[in-house]
């Protein structure tokens, strides 16, 4: 599609009026009309007044057909008046910031003279992008039928980020007639973006560019995109229903759980019980780099008072449930060494009566015809016969579904920053304000965003592995083919509810990511990131700061994406007092 000089003309001065910038209604028409100019370099840092790239990508055009080409499409080499092509870099469904971009398209950015195209690398769980991520996209679009979304789930736009990093959305503003990039903002604020906008089309059509707007400010610190960041910070009340779990809500199987949480007798030496690292004085988690259970493991604890909320558990995501992420350390050999058989064993002889009353139709298996232990992979294990192995799996999984009922219950604390959302300006100090406002324009909204400061997407920021043999830990990359393998599936048998299971794609942009972690109790929560290697915030924010360990550090694997900022030092020391407000006791019944 060429819209050439249909979608100009008269048009010109409305659009003046909507970016209010003067523009000559009847401009003279360029009579020798620029050819399309050979494509060049577009590293933007290098190249600011580079041609961008003649690419086809694909997706949905305007007219909802893709794919979309570049320079067939946007190219208006005759147009009258100036008119810009808009590359917006969103990311994905998971980015808080291209969110509130999304949502707020229309006021931003449709006028005739600017037409957009939305790049999304990833879906919502920053899984490179495939036709989900685009609808999951659109989702947030207001009016998406009149722009362009295209995938590039291999990150071939990379080059259009400035190498220190910035912050999503990137948008990428191109003259239209001849396709050079003219400039590019990261993350603007509603007033700029349109004052920028309206300058290049002025600056194009030869005239002054328009005064600089008034940017309002709430509290004298924030835009109306970071106030709006800032207002979904609000305390998270009840999970989500869990249909795969028929006991989630029974009070009385919470009751169980909780007896189950505590009762060191699950663990194979009689010694660890959950509570040993997720400890209700300390977050939930143990203060440890590395959990200490029957043996030392291989990462860092997570608090798990919002663990009910997350769509996945686990550092890597290889838990689809909370119900079979409690049957893992069961069997972990480092955290409770134990066994399926030995739990079965274990209800059967210390919670028979409360078993039962939770699960009524479901049997015990007789122990006496039972061994010691036996999981799978045991030759103990494959010798019972397959009814006998039945019942054992049965009563393993209901105690994952007690334990989840009873994590369900958890709560956390109202903090200072829930009630500066709520627009009591005096709840935070000066010191606190300016950590927030740094939070919001290093980016950190785009991953760390909504009432668990958390995208629950998987994400390369290049933190270092905590692993014994000091190896890289290959996260998401290994958490996906675990998931795959798992019998305790949301889409499977043991599941009350069975999903549908789309299998992600196992692509190397994996390699190295892990689950965002929720912020909410970070304060109190050291040391930090899956490895337990940061001992401290300002540790974490030097980390942010830095752009993660550098390249061909063999402490961690992946490449930091391109949306993470650095930035100096002062932002480093900075930004902790914000952190530092996201903290008190988590609650639950009797915890
Ligand atoms: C030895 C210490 C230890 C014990 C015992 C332990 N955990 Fe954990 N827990 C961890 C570690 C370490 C992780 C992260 C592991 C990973 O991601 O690979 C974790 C992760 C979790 C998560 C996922 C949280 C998230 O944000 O992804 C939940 C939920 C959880 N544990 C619940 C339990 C329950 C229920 C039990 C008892 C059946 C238990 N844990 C026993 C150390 C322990
Ligand atoms: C691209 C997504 C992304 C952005 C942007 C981001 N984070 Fe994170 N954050 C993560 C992920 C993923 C982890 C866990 C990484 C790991 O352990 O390897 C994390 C971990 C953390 C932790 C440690 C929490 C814990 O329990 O260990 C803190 C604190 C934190 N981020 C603060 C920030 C701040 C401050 C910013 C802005 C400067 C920021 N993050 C920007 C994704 C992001």
């Amino acid at each position: 599609m060429r819209p050439g000089a249909a979608r100009t003309g008269g048009l010109a001065a409305l659009v003046a009026a909507c970016l209010g910038c003067a523009v000559d209604p009847s401009p003279s028409v360029d009579t020798t009309c620029k050819k399309t100019p050979p494509t060049g370099p577009y590293r933007l840092d290098a190249n600011a007044g580079s041609v961008l790239p003649d690419l086809s990508l694909p997706g949905i055009g305007e007219g909802g057909s893709g794919p979309v080409h570049l320079h067939a499409d946007y190219h208006v080499p005759c147009a009258e008046a100036a008119q810009l092509l808009v590359i917006r870099l969103v990311g994905g469904a998971w980015c808080g910031t291209s969110r509130w971009h999304g949502q707020h398209t229309s006021d931003l950015l449709f006028t005739p003279r600017i037409r957009v195209i939305d790049v999304v690398t990833s879906d919502a769980e920053n899984n490179p992008a495939g036709t989900f991520a685009l609808e999951a996209w659109r989702a947030f679009v207001n009016r998406p039928n009149q722009i362009a979304t295209v995938l590039d789930p291999e990150l071939t736009l990379r080059g259009l980020f400035p190498p220190s990093g910035a912050p999503l959305p990137l948008y990428v503003i191109v003259d239209a007639r001849t396709m050079v990039v003219r400039g590019w903002m990261s993350n603007p604020d509603p007033d700029t973006l349109h004052h920028q906008l309206a300058s290049h089309l002025a600056a194009l059509d030869g005239f002054a560019p328009p005064p600089p707007p008034k940017v309002f400010r709430w509290d004298g610190l924030f835009t109306r995109d970071q106030w709006d960041l800032i207002r979904q910070i609000t305390p998270p009340g009840a999970p989500p229903p869990d249909p795969t779990n028929a006991v989630a809500d029974d009070p009385q199987a919470a009751a169980f759980g909780k007896a189950l949480f505590t009762d060191t007798g699950l663990s194979r030496t009689n010694t660890v019980a959950c509570v040993t690292c997720h400890d209700p004085k300390k977050q939930l988690s143990d203060g440890l780099p590395r959990a200490l259970g029957v043996g030392e493991g291989d990462r860092r604890t997570p608090r798990i008072a919002l663990a009910a909320h997350a769509p996945a558990q686990l550092w890597d995501g290889r838990a689809d449930t909370l119900w079979a992420q409690a049957l893992g350390p069961l069997e972990d050999e480092h955290e409770m060494g134990s066994s399926r058989v030995s739990v079965a064993r274990r209800i059967a002889t210390a919670h028979a009566a409360a078993y039962r009353a939770v699960f009524p139709s479901h049997a015990l298996p007789d122990v006496t015809r039972l061994p010691d232990h036996a999981k799978p992979g045991d030759a103990a294990w494959l010798a019972l016969p397959p009814e006998e192995r039945d019942r054992v799996n049965q009563v393993f999984v209901d105690v994952g579904k007690a334990l989840a009922a009873y994590e369900r219950t958890f709560r956390v604390p109202e903090t200072a920053l829930d009630r500066y959302a709520r627009s009591e300006f005096d709840a935070l100090t000066p010191r606190q304000k300016s950590g927030l406002s740094l939070f919001a324009e290093h980016g950190c909204f785009q991953c760390h965003h909504g009432p668990r400061l958390t995208d629950d997407a998987y994400h390369v920021t290049r933190m270092a592995t905590g692993r014994r043999d000091g190896k890289a830990d290959r996260g998401r990359l290994d958490g996906l083919a675990a998931l795959l393998a798992s019998e305790f599936r949301a889409d499977l048998r043991w599941s009350d509810r069975k999903s549908t299971f789309v299998a992600p794609s196992t692509h190397p942009r994996l390699l190295g990511a892990f689950k965002t972690p929720s912020l909410r109790g970070v304060a109190e929560a050291a040391p930090f990131g899956h490895g337990g290697t940061l001992a401290t915030l300002v540790e974490v924010t030097e980390l942010y700061g830095q752009g993660g360990l550098p390249a061909g550090d063999p402490r961690t694997v992946g490449e930091i994406e391109p949306w993470l900022p650095t930035f100096d030092v002062t932002s480093q020391w900075a930004l902790p007092p914000i952190l530092e407000t996201l903290g008190g006791a988590p609650l639950a019944p009797g915890l």
